[in-house]
């Protein structure tokens, strides 16, 4: 407590109420809505899926990341502080904070991985490379990236450096002052796209495929999914929230900031999947799944309209706009709990945790060469990162918040923090997410857990 008083002034945070959202936004929005969301939705049953993700965002996203963010701001510290200084003595829930280091750790390995394909796909759009209306051309050109190790590393290590060199400016100075830039552009970027591909003859059956529910392909397992997604998209239960949470200000309304941000990044999603499949459609491609249909459908599909070469320019100057907000938060994870555990400075933990990425996420990077044969759990590193992260470490973290929330923190707490210590009239906003933390959402997600993975 006395540190608190000491550090609370000088402590690096957020500046405005804009700057608040742009980060959290920036962190929300990313790769996730752009590379999996589209194929995710399209692959698992389209509107029937998609209600499902829905609700797995409002009973489970949206309470989890308030929690997080109150628990943050509260505490004005890393993930794994925050928990240490709310809980009770002796208490071992700062382990949950480590697993977010941990979850972190793993989601950049592949993360920074398909960031890497995104910002050298930028320079080859430019370059007209991939510029081809034919599959299979732009198929072995994506081919020869991915199974270039050196390429592959190189461009992840560039990404690293970009992202390092932001975060060693600082809270305010970097991430919130990149996010404030990027955010603006990346909806704009977004619209002009969607436009485009909604004029083109045939946008009807993109539409129809991302909206038409079809309800036998929902499973235990798709659940999973769908809510794995909802914790990947926004950014919960790993320690990103509450890390970010610390560095709101004491006067932002958090329930209200948090809805937007949830519905934002929904807006986000479905004009990427609008952006993306009535094109598809459009010149008569197949919606294949995963990485290709961003990395070799796309580009044919743009090579096949007019003005195509400018438009996946932008396509991909967008993609890397929405991988970098989403980095950043992710890195600052590990550098926030260096810096507030060890007194280590900023440049610093910047410094050591880009070291350890490049070299756990080089795991990664070689999936697709030299460790291509190499699986666990019949995974690549590179799929295992994947699945592990989304489907079993953020449940997991998020049931661990909602029982911290409802039954050590407790209501009190819970209110005072949500209200701005009773300056917002929100008491029924606070009970609505009291009653979930505490009984619904920690249960929703055992259970959805458990079907999914066949353990029940
Ligand atoms: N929300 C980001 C996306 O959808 C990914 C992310 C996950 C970022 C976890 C931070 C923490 O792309």
């Amino acid at each position: 407590p006395a540190s608190n008083e000491a550090t609370g002034n000088s402590r690096d945070g957020f500046t405005s109420s804009f700057g608040v959202l742009a980060a959290t936004l920036g962190s929300a929005v990313g790769l996730g809505n752009i590379w999996k969301f589209p194929y995710v939705t399209g692959a698992n049953g389209g509107a029937g899926f998609l209600v499902v993700y829905l609700l797995a965002t409002l009973l489970v996203g949206l309470p989890v990341m308030i929690a997080e963010i109150t628990l943050g701001r509260k505490a004005k510290a890393d993930a794994v502080t925050t928990l240490r200084k709310l809980a009770p003595a002796g208490q071992w829930w700062w382990l949950v904070g480590l697993s977010g280091v941990a979850a972190a750790f793993l989601i950049m390995s592949f993360y920074t991985e398909v960031a890497a394909w995104v910002f050298a796909y930028v320079f080859k759009a430019m370059r007209g490379d991939i510029l081809s209306s034919d599959p299979k051309v732009t198929s072995a050109a994506f081919g020869a990236l991915i199974s270039d190790p050196w390429q592959s590393l190189l461009w992840q290590w560039g990404v690293l450096l970009l992202i390092g060199g932001i975060l060693v400016c600082g809270v305010a100075k970097g991430i919130e002052a990149v996010t404030k830039k990027l955010m603006p552009l990346l909806f704009i970027l977004l619209l002009v796209i969607c436009a485009r591909s909604l004029l083109l003859p045939g946008a009807a059956a993109g539409l129809s495929f991302l909206f038409t529910p079809d309800w036998s392909k929902l499973s235990a397992s798709v659940v999973l999914v769908a809510m794995g997604l909802a914790f990947f998209k926004l950014s919960i239960g790993m320690g990103t929230m509450i890390t970010y949470g610390s560095y709101f200000r004491d006067q932002q309304n958090v329930p209200t900031t948090t809805v937007r941000v949830m519905a934002a990044d929904l807006f986000v999603s479905m004009l990427a999947g609008i952006a993306i499949f009535p094109a598809v459609f459009s010149f008569g491609f197949q919606p294949a799944a995963g990485p290709s249909l961003l990395f070799i459908t796309i580009p044919a599909v743009f090579a096949s309209m007019p003005f195509g070469h400018l438009f996946m320019v932008l396509f991909f100057v967008l993609s890397a706009v929405a991988a970098t907000g989403a980095m950043l938060s992710l890195l600052e994870v590990p550098v926030s709990v260096l810096v507030g555990r060890f007194g280590i400075s900023r440049p610093r933990a910047t410094v050591l945790n880009l070291l350890l990425l490049a070299l756990v996420g080089a795991s990664c990077a070689l999936s697709n060469n030299v460790l291509a044969d190499v699986k666990l759990f019949g995974m690549t590193f590179f799929d295992l990162f994947d699945y592990l992260s989304s489907n079993i470490l953020l449940p997991l973290g998020g049931i661990c918040i909602c029982l911290f929330v409802g039954w050590v923190w407790g209501k009190q707490q819970l209110a005072a923090a949500l209200s701005n210590q009773g300056t917002l009239a929100n008491d029924k906003v606070v009970a609505v997410v009291y009653l979930l933390l505490k009984w619904i959402t920690p249960v929703l997600i055992a259970l959805v857990m458990l079907k999914g993975l066949g353990w029940l």
